[in-house]
């Protein structure tokens, strides 16, 4: 039996998934490595440091630069993040999203938040939608991130509750696979073609609704 909830934040509940793209997209051109579509949705969902990674590793770089070179980096890609956040609002939750928490709070389901983004205080603030959280996995405190499975079994851990009565929702292959790992339901939100490891799947949020998610299991 399903009792709680288990939420990816960037590009489930909200489009901030295309700013990270974007300063990830600024970077990968000034370091001269090609952006495809394909590195684009294997660098989502992952780690900060591990985003950087995969793109020195996409265009054969993975060796040029120092630990200390590739922090700077790293904190040259947040800043750039950080200033396409300063507008954001509520407007910038996707479709249905908050609707469907909501609806999980009034049918008395527990809910927690499994993003890798150290960045997600800030962002669930500017929502307004920080209150529905019953527990949060704060991903500095991980030993590895997405795909591995430890931020959803963390998940479920700050909920008290056992991996088989949760479901991660998740728009990221590496996401997808973390929810794998932890044994728990995922729900992918996005194509079907690139989420197929996902265990039920919804084109775009404003499908996701527990009536869908209940037509789906059953
Ligand atoms: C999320 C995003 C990724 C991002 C990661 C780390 O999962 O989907 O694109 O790289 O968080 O975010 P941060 O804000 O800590 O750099
Ligand atoms: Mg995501």
């Amino acid at each position: 039996q399903i009792k709680g909830f288990i939420f990816d934040l960037d590009g489930v509940i909200a489009n901030t998934s295309l700013y990270h793209g974007q300063a990830w997209h600024q970077l990968a051109d000034e370091l001269g490595v090609t952006w495809t579509e394909d590195l684009a949705n294997q660098l989502k969902g992952v780690a900060r440091m591990d985003s950087l990674n995969l793109i020195l590793k996409a265009g054969g770089k993975e060796n040029d630069y120092t630990e200390a070179e590739k922090e700077k980096l790293a904190a040259k890609k947040n800043e750039n993040y950080l200033g396409l956040l300063d507008s954001l609002s509520q407007d910038d939750i996707l479709p249905g999203m908050k609707e469907f928490i909501e609806d999980l709070s009034a049918h008395h389901y527990l809910v927690s938040l499994a993003s890798s983004s150290k960045n997600s205080p800030i962002v669930l603030k500017k929502l307004d939608l920080a209150k529905y959280f019953d527990g949060k996995v704060d991903p500095a405190t991980l030993t590895h991130g997405k795909p591995d499975p430890e931020i959803y079994v963390r998940g479920a851990e700050v909920l008290n509750l056992k991996p088989e009565e949760c479901i991660g929702l998740e728009d990221a292959i590496a996401g997808v696979k973390s929810i794998n790992g932890a044994h728990e339901t995922s729900l992918g939100i996005g194509d079907p073609k690139i989420l197929n490891e996902a265990d039920l799947n919804f084109n775009d949020t404003s499908e996701v609704t527990l009536e869908n998610i209940k037509k789906a299991m059953d």
